[in-house]
């Protein structure tokens, strides 16, 4: 048997809870994953908030969207994975459990410089990221503005960005601002006055703006700053960012889902993350039975950091 996290009914944390399951035997194309660590996000606690639909015929749900692991047995159809490989597997839906079946074509290696807890945070951020930084032609010469630049998704397209050969302008409470700076970023306050703020910083030279928080604020300052709309994506803000006219990547209506550049990052981020030219910081590490925890912390903002959860 294996312990899986599940939501019983959509609703907040309390939902979640812990049942024992077979995991039964890999199918075609698949493997059975020993889970190490699972990467927590934004999006494991909307998934059961009712604010993606709440069909009582997917109840109950399973959480989580990534991990990292070792592969405990090899389906039929599987080429190139074996027994005792040390992957990262994203997407990886349900990765909230200590033994987990996933498709065979999601996984890449781990690097052995990697942690187990680096390893099983670092792919959703990462592929999103980069996804955002294809998308707006970041490189050489520009000035990014990055909202959000302190949080999961924001801390690697600064990473992203300045190994592109960009300045970054970022985003963070003022608490955060020393992170940004040991990132490369230079940080600037959100809140009322951010526009002419950063026009101070930059001297009225935005090229492209990231945003990863969805605000109004965080729209409207980067439409204002940056001359090219095809220039400014979001991958929050997806209401306003219709109406803005900008790109907006990731599940959707009428957003790129970014699947083959994505799916085409995996492994060169894992590369990256393990010759330490990118980095996951994690922040808090919770136990596999504190998923409910673990979101509440999430949800609150309260920490700073990358928050996996370990078997
Ligand atoms: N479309 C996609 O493909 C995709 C993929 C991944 C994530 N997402 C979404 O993107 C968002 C960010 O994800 P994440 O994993 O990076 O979350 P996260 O780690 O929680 O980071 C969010 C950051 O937003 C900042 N923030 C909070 N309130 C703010 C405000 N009012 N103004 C400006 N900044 C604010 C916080 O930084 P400070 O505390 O420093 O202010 C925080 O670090 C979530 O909504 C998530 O669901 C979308």
């Amino acid at each position: 048997m294996t312990r899986i996290v599940v939501a019983t009914a959509y609703g907040g944390p309390d939902v979640l809870t812990v049942v024992a399951e077979d995991p039964g035997d890999p199918g075609p194309g698949q493997v059975l994953l020993e889970v190490r660590a699972a990467g927590v996000n934004p999006a494991d606690w909307k998934s059961y908030s009712g604010a993606w639909g709440d069909d009582p015929a997917r109840l109950p749900l399973r959480v989580g969207f990534e991990a990292a692991g070792v592969v405990r047995a090899v389906g039929p159809d599987v080429d190139g994975v074996s027994v005792g490989d040390e992957v990262i597997a994203q997407p990886a839906r349900g990765a909230y459990a200590d033994r987990l079946l996933v498709k065979a074509s999601v996984l890449v290696p781990r690097p052995p410089t990697l942690d187990w807890r680096e390893a099983g945070g670092l792919l959703l951020t990462g592929t999103t990221a980069w996804h955002a930084v294809t998308a707006t032609h970041v490189g050489t010469g520009d000035t990014v503005l990055v909202h959000g630049a302190s949080g999961g998704v924001g801390a690697m397209v600064v990473q992203l960005a300045r190994m592109r050969g960009a300045r970054v302008i970022g985003t963070a409470s003022t608490g955060n601002h020393d992170h940004l700076t040991e990132l490369g970023a230079q940080p600037v306050a959100h809140g009322p006055g951010l526009e002419d703020r950063v026009r101070g910083l930059s001297n009225g030279s935005v090229t492209a703006a990231i945003d990863t928080v969805g605000t109004d604020e965080a729209l409207d300052t980067s439409v204002a700053l940056v001359p090219d709309r095809r220039r400014v994506a979001t991958i929050a803000g997806f209401h306003r960012g219709a109406q803005l006219r900008i790109q907006m990547l990731g599940s959707g209506p009428g957003a790129d889902p970014g699947t083959q550049v994505r799916a085409d990052a995996r492994r060169r981020l894992a590369e990256l993350a393990g010759d330490r030219r990118i980095k996951v910081h994690v922040g808090a590490t919770f136990h596999l039975a504190d998923a409910a925890k673990a979101h509440r912390a999430g949800m609150s903002n309260s920490l700073r950091g990358k928050i996996v959860l370990v078997p």
